[in-house]
């Protein structure tokens, strides 16, 4: 059994781009310059917006965190993310999600302009993705393949399960892996709360992608010899234990799904780090096509 090692993996990914943008240091040119939205007070988000954040300043980009309040009305947020499209220095940026009921979620997305949509999520840039155009792929999908690619995991022919429909992870990764393409080329079934039988179909899987956000809710008796499993899952568990009063749990039970398997990817450690290090070189792209 092999982890997937995502907190190594991203760290190099990081080596990688802190060295380009020595480059662009050494020659004057300007560094790439990312910003996140965060509307309201979640602790997970602002975690997450935090580590975004420190990335930036780790690989020497500049970032920019608009903090905006729970009851910040859907003008207000548009007329930011405005001020963001037309702030020429700011190469790419994202909002946060999920976002206060208040406010439609589709509709800000739409009005982020898609050359700075580091995140991918904006219909022109999500249709050019399942073209199998070049374009901004969302970051956590995007740090998947690039975590089986550099293991060199094999998804040719194989039948990959996605569990979770979500329009930042499941969708995506459920048309990434089947297209044309390493890694891809898998036979995709992808499942969701209405699928029926799911032990069925996961004891079928040579590959299994779960983001469902159900802790330890994929079993050892759900899965087959050898199987690879990416666990996307970062649920906040009570734990009296902890420093802070929870542990973050993936939807595997790792324990013993991880002695059926080929490649397991840990929560933490695994497909988090990614996620962050494929914004990274979403914004660097970003950057360089603004050149
Ligand atoms: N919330 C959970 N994952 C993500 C992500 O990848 N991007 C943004 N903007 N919000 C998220």
């Amino acid at each position: 059994m092999t982890i997937l090692d995502g907190k190594k993996v991203s760290n190099d990914i990081k080596d990688e781009i802190k060295q380009q943008v020595d480059k662009m240091k050494a020659k004057n040119e300007k560094v790439p310059h990312l910003a996140a939205v965060i509307v309201g007070n979640d602790g997970a988000s602002l975690t997450y917006v935090g580590s975004k954040v420190r990335a930036c300043e780790r690989v020497g980009f500049e970032s920019t965190m608009v903090r905006m309040s729970n009851t910040t009305s859907e003008i207000e947020l548009l007329d930011k993310i405005d001020e963001l499209n037309q702030n020429d220095d700011i190469d790419g940026f994202i909002i946060q999600l999920p976002l206060p009921p208040q406010i439609n979620t589709q509709k800000v997305l739409m009005a982020v302009d898609p050359s700075k949509d580091v995140d991918g999520f904006h219909p022109e840039n999500f249709g050019k993705m399942a073209l199998d155009m070049s374009t901004f792929i969302p970051a956590t999908p995007f740090g998947i393949l690039e975590l089986l690619d550099r293991y060199g995991v094999e998804t040719k022919g194989k039948h990959t399960v996605v569990i979770g429909r979500s329009h930042i992870v499941g969708r995506p990764m459920s048309i990434l892996m089947g297209r044309k393409g390493f890694p891809g080329n898998s036979t995709v079934t992808l499942t969701h709360s209405h699928t029926k039988n799911i032990t069925q179909i996961t004891s079928q899987a040579d590959i299994i992608i779960s983001a469902l956000g159900v802790p330890n809710f994929l079993k050892a008796e759900m899965v087959k010899d050898d199987v690879i499993i990416v666990d996307v899952g970062i649920t906040r568990v009570p734990d009296e234990t902890s420093p802070k009063g929870y542990r973050i749990t993936g939807d595997v039970d790792f324990e013993n799904v991880s002695k059926k398997a080929s490649y397991i990817t840990p929560v933490p450690g695994g497909v988090g780090p990614m996620t962050i290090a494929m914004l990274l070189k979403n914004t660097l792209l970003a950057r360089e096509q603004r050149m």
